[in-house]
Order: structure tokens, then C-alpha cells, then sequence
């Protein structure tokens, strides 16, 4: 067969064509999203990356081309030369780009035919999320997607230009590498050479990125993928990418003031929105004590309410007790909700039963201001009025509480606030709310592993005056860490790092990491930190999660060209998959059911 191209040449994207064109011969390529048979003459709506035109097949004009035209059918692949022509008055589409003209085809070249798809490509799909993801191909064709790839990559640029500008240089690091504790799972990577070892694909960069400021680079970055294997969540996938970098003889702020003028840069770039003084800062402590999460959605209020001190007395066992056991009783005033039906309440105690609230006490204020509860009862006239004044009750309101230690209680309270928010519509979809949260702890207490933990990673910077109190209570200890949080989303985190062997010896062994153990995992960024290392310090953004949020997504696999299942499966190429015995004998792997 010739090569159907070898003398015709696009000369224009579909979404191209305006009236100036119209008498122009032009030559697009494309699917056909639809073909109607008019009483003799064919339209057919050609779509490319861009957009859509509408082609015609007239007998009048050209019997041939006409009679081939036929055969078409949707998602055929054409080649057509023809002229741009107006269209009458009372068949322009004010809904359609190119409504007002249409292409008059002289010559048409049918490149393939296409079997009847799994699903048609329109904008408002029907097809469950796991048909499109088999058939990925076919729903990338969706304009939809192919705006959100197109956005990934107008970002991607963005950074590139802004990054350098900026003085950083862009450098790869090794996928196949030790581990990286970022607080997840390992993916791991059998060796053949080495039998019996394996590499760890990387969860971030984090060590190299500091051993090349230990080189001397003075400014990194990496658009880079990152590897957990974690439960998922609509915005975690197992594989990701970050906007990862570092910079050398820096503090929080410098770091923080690259990352929001890079920010500034894609949101011009992508939205052509100029954000303006719009980086507040909040302390750790504060975002949990109003919002009871370290990522608070600042779209909307109805922030939590502590009542222990209220409560700690009162005639309600369960509150009393929680406070005497050193918990926390909080509260939320969902305003105007008193009309919430048994059913809704029960729902949202299921809510909050999934972030392990035992319970989900509620008081409705009624019209005539009697309080409806099942907990009322319990209360004296003095907690009431002291409730009424915490709780800014009004009737019509309807208040929620949860009790329990410190970290249910707060996390409970803050997903059902979210999830109020959402029910409730108080969130504006249109406002992009960004906020610095600081002053994280160093480490937190992890009760089922019986020892203390990075909240961050290991290799964060205490606060120079907490560093005496390593030893003494840790839990105490301020990190120099930071996170940039959009719309109740963490979208990066990054730290002040430790640049001292000592210190960092002596953070390791905070984390229940002895000198044996510190040498076999970390030996060579001890040893390298020993060797002249500057003051540094990075962060990483999820740059999936940016787009999502730039492209008013609710799951960061619509902004990933191939993505993953919330089961880590890729339902197009069906991974994972078995490996063959060959293989996994060269490998000396020998894979064993486990008994459940
Ligand atoms: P951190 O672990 O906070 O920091 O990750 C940085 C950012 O990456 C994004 N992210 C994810 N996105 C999608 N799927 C996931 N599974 C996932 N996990 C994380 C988040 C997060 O804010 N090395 C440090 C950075 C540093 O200290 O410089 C790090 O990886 O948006
Ligand atoms: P009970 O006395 O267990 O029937 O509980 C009375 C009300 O208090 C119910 O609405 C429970 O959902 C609620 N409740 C029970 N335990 C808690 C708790 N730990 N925090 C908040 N509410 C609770």
C-alpha cells in the first residue's frame, strides 16, 4: 500500500479555522467524533488534539469523495483537503469554536478504520472509571483529558523556565537505589547479578538531592517520579511525580519565597491568574487546634470548638472521662442544619466511625431554642449557657462532638468538617486558598512500633532551641519543616535539613536508630556530611496533585496519563502480572503463598 501521506500535508489544527479562513484550502487530519447523513450530504465532525471542525461531503460538489464518505464511521482516522466555507446564518453552532464555518472536502483519505469503540468519546461519559481506564487510549481522546495532559505540560514548562531563571540546574538521580524513608512501603527490585539483594525504587530523592548540595550544586531540582507503596486515596498513586528541589545556605524563608514565586509562575502560566500576597503562615499547633488537620481547607469556616474544659465535670460519662484520661472533647456548629435527618446524622457518625470516632454526640437547636439531643440531659444549666456561648448556638444550628484522645478527636472532627463542607456546598469551587503550615513536631509517639517517629523525615532540622530537649521529651521538639497546602491539599513539604553528623547521629538515635544500624542504612550520608557540607535545605510539590487542583479534578488520575487503580493495578497493560519461572529463577526469587 503507498503511504497515504507522502503528498498531503496538515496545514491546520481542527480548532484552527475561523471566518478569515473562509475561502482558504486547508488540510486537517483527524477522528471522526460524528457522522450525520443529511439527505445526501455527509457532515462529519473531524477531532484532533485541538479541537473540532465540521467537514462536508456534498454530491454536488464531488460524487467521488462523496461516495467514499460512505464508509466512514466514528473514530475512523481522515486525511481531507478541501475549502473553508461560511455556514448559513441558521446553521452556525455558538457552542462550537469553529461554528461558523465548515470545510468543504474535495479530497478525503480514509488512513484507518476503527472498530466500534467501548465507549463513545464525548465529554459527559457514562463508562464506568474502570472500562476507560482499560481502554486509557480511548479516553485520552477526551478533550477533557487531553486539556488536563495539555496543562501538566504548559506547568511542566513553566517550572523549567522559572527554575532556571532562577539559578538551579536540573540533575537525575538513580531509580534503582536504597531505600529512602519517606514513611512509606517499598517497592522493591530483585537483583540478578547480586542474588538475594535488591534495590528500593526511590520514594523520593531526598538523599541524593542532599549529597549534591554536599557537591556543591547549590541549586537542584528534578521533575522526577517517586515510588510508595501506600494505601491510595484519590490523590495517591503509587507512582508519582514531584517538582523536587534543594538549595544551599538558605533558611525556611528563602526556600518558601523560590517555591511561591515558582507557584506564581504556573498559575500565570497555566490559568493566567495573577495570585497575588496570597501565602499565609500557620503554626502546626494552630491548624490542628481550629481545623483539627495539618492540611486545613480554609475555603470555609465551622472551625473546631475545644469544650474540655466545659465538659470535664459533666453528668455525660463519656465526656468527663475522656478529659479525666488527658482527651479531648471538641465540637462543630453546623449552622442552620437543624433540619439533619436521623438518617443524615447516622451517616456522618459512619463518617466518623472511619477516622475512629466511637461516637458522634449531636444537639439541634430548635426554633423555639429547646435544645433536641440525646445528651442534653446529662447537662447543668451553667455547661449549657457555657456551651451556648462557645458554640455561638443559634436556633436552627445543630452542634457535633467527638471525644477522644487528642489525635482521634481532632482528626474525627476535622474530616467531618470537610465533609460538611463538601455536603453543604460552603466550599467556593473557584477560590485556590494556599496557607504554610509550620512548626510541625520533629517526631511524633508511634504506640503499636513502641518508639518515636519522623513526622517528616529523619533528616530534618530540629528548632535550634528545642535541640536540648532531644533527649528529654521529644515529642516537644519543633521541627524547622514546612508544607504548602492548597484547598485542604498537601501539595509540598520540604525542611530546613540536619548539615551535622553529630546532630544527625544523635536524631537517629531519637528515632530508635542505634550507631550499627545508622551505619548500615545511612553510613555513606554520615560519612558524606562529615566531609563539608553546607547549610541547606528543599521541598518537594506533588505535581499530579497541582494539576488536579489547577485543572478542578477529584483524582489525580485524571491529570496522569496512565494511571493506576486505587489497587495498583494498571488496568490497561494488566500489572502487575505474573513473572515467567525462568525469569524468577534467574532472579533466585521463589514466590510462596502465605498461609492467610
Ligand atoms: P513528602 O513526602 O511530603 O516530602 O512529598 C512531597 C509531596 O509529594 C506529594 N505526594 C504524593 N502525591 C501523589 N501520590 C502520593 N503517593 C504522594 N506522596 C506524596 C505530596 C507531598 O506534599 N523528600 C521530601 C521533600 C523534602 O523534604 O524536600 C518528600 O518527599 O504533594
Ligand atoms: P450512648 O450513651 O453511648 O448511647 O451515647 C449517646 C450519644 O453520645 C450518641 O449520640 C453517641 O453517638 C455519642 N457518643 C458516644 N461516645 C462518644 C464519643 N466518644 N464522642 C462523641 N460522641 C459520643
Amino acid at each position: 500500500m503507498t503511504d497515504l501521506l507522502l503528498d498531503m500535508k496538515r496545514t491546520h489544527h481542527c480548532c484552527e479555522l475561523t471566518a478569515d479562513d473562509i475561502d482558504r484550502e486547508v488540510v486537517l487530519m483527524g477522528w471522526v467524533q460524528h457522522r450525520r447523513d443529511h439527505g445526501g450530504v455527509i457532515f462529519v465532525d473531524l477531532r484532533d488534539r485541538e479541537g473540532i471542525t465540521q467537514v462536508v461531503f456534498n454530491p454536488g460538489n464531488s460524487e467521488e469523495v462523496h461516495e467514499k464518505a460512505q464508509q466512514i464511521r466514528s473514530e475512523y482516522v481522515l486525511g481531507v483537503r478541501g475549502k473553508v466555507i461560511g455556514r448559513p446564518d441558521d446553521m452556525i453552532n455558538p457552542k462550537m469554536k469553529t461554528g461558523t464555518v465548515e470545510v468543504m472536502v474535495d479530497e478525503l483519505r480514509i488512513f484507518s478504520t476503527a472498530k466500534t469503540p467501548a465507549f463513545q468519546i464525548e465529554e459527559r461519559i457514562e463508562a464506568s472509571e474502570s472500562i476507560r481506564l482499560q481502554y486509557r487510549y480511548l479516553d485520552l481522546r477526551r478533550p477533557k483529558l487531553k486539556k488536563n495532559i495539555q496543562a501538566r505540560h504548559q506547568a511542566t514548562m513553566a517550572i523549567r523556565n522559572y527554575l532556571d531563571a532562577n539559578g538551579f540546574i536540573d540533575i537525575e538521580t538513580p531509580f534503582l537505589t536504597r531505600s529512602t524513608p519517606e514513611g512509606a512501603r517499598d517497592y522493591l527490585v530483585p537483583s540478578r547479578v547480586n542474588q538475594g539483594e535488591f534495590y528500593a525504587l526511590p520514594q523520593s530523592p531526598q538523599l541524593f538531592k542532599q549529597l549534591l548540595m554536599i557537591s556543591g550544586f547549590d541549586r537542584y531540582y528534578q521533575i522526577v517520579r517517586c515510588f510508595r507503596d501506600e494505601d491510595l486515596r484519590a490523590d495517591r498513586q503509587p507512582e508519582f511525580t514531584q517538582i523536587d528541589m534543594e538549595l544551599s545556605f538558605v533558611n525556611e524563608d528563602q526556600v518558601m519565597d523560590v517555591a511561591e514565586g515558582m507557584i506564581r509562575a504556573i498559575f500565570k502560566q497555566v490559568l493566567d491568574m495573577d495570585l497575588g500576597d496570597v501565602f499565609p503562615r500557620m503554626t502546626y499547633e494552630e491548624a490542628i487546634s481550629r481545623f483539627g488537620l495539618d492540611r486545613p481547607d480554609l475555603r470555609f469556616g465551622m472551625e473546631l470548638c475545644d469544650i474540655s474544659d466545659i465538659v470535664k465535670d459533666t453528668g455525660f460519662k463519656v465526656f468527663a472521662s475522656v478529659v479525666k484520661n488527658g482527651g479531648l472533647v471538641k465540637a462543630i456548629n453546623a449552622k442552620g442544619c437543624a433540619t439533619f435527618s436521623r438518617k443524615q446524622i447516622d451517616e456522618l457518625t459512619d463518617y466518623a466511625a472511619v477516622y475512629r470516632a466511637k461516637g458522634l454526640a449531636w444537639i439541634k437547636i430548635k426554633e423555639d431554642a429547646a435544645w433536641q439531643s440525646p445528651i442534653a440531659k446529662f447537662f447543668t444549666e451553667d455547661e449549657k449557657d457555657a456551651l451556648r456561648r462557645a458554640l455561638d448556638m443559634e436556633p436552627g444550628d445543630i452542634i457535633f462532638f467527638v471525644a477522644d484522645q487528642p489525635g482521634i478527636t481532632n482528626e474525627a472532627l476535622g474530616q467531618l468538617r470537610n465533609e460538611l463542607g463538601r455536603r453543604l456546598e460552603l466550599i467556593d469551587e473557584d477560590s485556590y486558598q494556599f496557607i504554610w503550615v509550620t512548626h510541625f513536631p520533629l517526631v511524633e509517639y508511634d504506640e503499636t512500633e513502641k518508639r518515636y517517629q519522623a513526622l517528616h523525615h529523619p533528616f530534618t532540622a530540629p528548632h535550634e532551641d528545642d535541640i536540648d530537649r532531644l533527649d528529654s521529651d521529644p515529642a516537644a521538639v519543633k521541627s524547622r519543616a514546612y508544607d504548602l497546602v492548597l484547598n485542604g491539599i498537601e501539595i509540598g513539604g520540604g525542611s530546613i535539613r540536619i548539615h551535622s553528623t553529630d546532630l544527625q547521629k544523635k536524631v537517629l538515635g531519637t528515632l530508635g536508630i542505634g550507631a550499627e544500624e545508622a551505619n548500615e542504612k545511612f553510613g555513606f550520608l554520615l560519612d558524606a556530611l562529615s566531609s563539608g557540607t553546607p547549610p541547606h535545605g528543599g521541598i518537594a510539590f506533588g505535581l499530579d496533585r497541582l494539576i488536579m487542583l489547577l485543572c478542578k479534578e477529584d483524582s489525580i488520575r485524571n491529570v496522569i496519563a496512565f494511571p493506576k487503580t486505587q489497587k495498583a493495578t494498571c488496568l490497561l497493560t494488566k500489572a502487575p502480572s505474573a513473572a515467567a519461572s525462568t525469569q524468577l529463577q534467574e532472579l533466585a526469587v521463589k514466590v510462596v503463598k502465605l498461609e492467610e
